[in-house]
């Protein structure tokens, strides 16, 4: 199958960086200044994962910390979740070891990076000396003639907030994502845990689209899908590529990293170990999330 023939979807985008260099701020404006994907908005963050339409009108989804975690955990799974990293550095801080750690992960995952040089609005700010340190380290910034994009951003007082946003969607542009909307649905656990409303997950789906009463596996357990939530607490009928979902109506809880695989039925899915192997005997199972 010709893969350029099927319908796009939209990014992936995980921010990585030091700490306290301002990753929440960067996700929290983001979601401020986009008409939220869902009809009721994010206002209050309901999972750790969320879409937003920007002001071009294309669909991101952004994974916040709790999917920073998921993003690691399925590394180590030789999974690639993400379609971009966003390597925040604080211009008064500069390249840190976490910074490092982030870099170290988006190469082995060979997710391409943007460099958004944050807290530009203070005073202590040295954005040359960022440059300098991240070429040191082996980024490859524009400035020096690499193609990596640095941006400069104040999630403060959103000074270059406009220019990230472009540099996201053009470089999603160039990585032309697709995904089947059809065929038997695949995707990967974020976080889960155990609420007053039950047990729940949140579902990132890559490919196929997910339906109120579909069976999916996840590791050793599987669900009946009671309920789909978006970011904002919305009832979704169906998620497509490239949704976060909080998933309801699992029989036991699957793990952050688990892969997510619909089963035919409630046979297939109650012998999850058996199925996943099945698939994979079949040489069905199962993308890396491409
Ligand atoms: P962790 O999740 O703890 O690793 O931190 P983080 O990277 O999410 O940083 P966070 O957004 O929590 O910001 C850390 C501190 O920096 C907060 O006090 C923010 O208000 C402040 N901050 C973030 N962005 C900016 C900025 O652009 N300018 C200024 N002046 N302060 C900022
Ligand atoms: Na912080
Ligand atoms: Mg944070």
């Amino acid at each position: 199958e010709d893969p350029s023939v099927l319908p796009p979807r939209p990014p992936v985008v995980t921010i990585m960086g030091h700490v306290d260099h301002g990753k929440t701020t960067l996700l929290d404006y983001l979601r401020k200044s986009s008409v939220a994907a869902s009809e009721h908005g994010g206002i209050t963050q309901h999972i750790g994962a969320f879409s937003v339409k920007l002001s071009a009108g294309k669909q991101i989804t952004f994974l916040d910390t709790p999917g920073h975690a998921a993003f690691l955990s399925m590394r180590q799974r030789g999974a690639n979740v993400t379609d971009i990293v966003i390597l925040v550095v604080a211009a008064d801080d500069s390249v840190k070891p976490q910074t490092i750690e982030a870099l170290k992960h988006a190469r082995a995952a060979k997710v391409p990076i943007i460099v958004a040089i944050n807290k530009v609005d203070k005073e202590e700010a040295r954005v040359d000396l960022v440059k300098s340190d991240l070429a040191k380290n082996g980024v490859e910034i524009e400035d020096y003639g690499g193609d990596v994009q640095t941006v400069l951003v104040s999630g403060r007082t959103g000074q270059g907030m406009q220019d990230l946003e472009e540099s996201i969607l053009s470089l999603s542009e160039v990585l032309d994502l697709r995904a089947e909307e059809d065929g038997m649905a695949e995707g990967w656990v974020l976080e889960s845990s155990v609420k007053s409303i039950g047990r729940a997950a949140t579902v990132l789906v890559k490919r196929g689209t997910l339906r109120r009463g579909d069976y999916i596996v996840a590791g050793e357990v599987f669900a009946k899908i009671r309920v789909m939530l978006s970011e904002g607490g919305v009832e979704l009928e169906e998620a497509p590529p490239g949704t976060p979902v909080e998933i309801l109506g699992w029989r036991d809880l699957p793990d952050a990293g688990d892969q997510v695989l619909q089963a035919p039925d409630e046979d297939k899915a109650k012998n999850a170990i058996d199925y996943r192997r099945e698939l994979s005997e079949r040489g069905e199972a199962v993308s890396q999330m491409a």
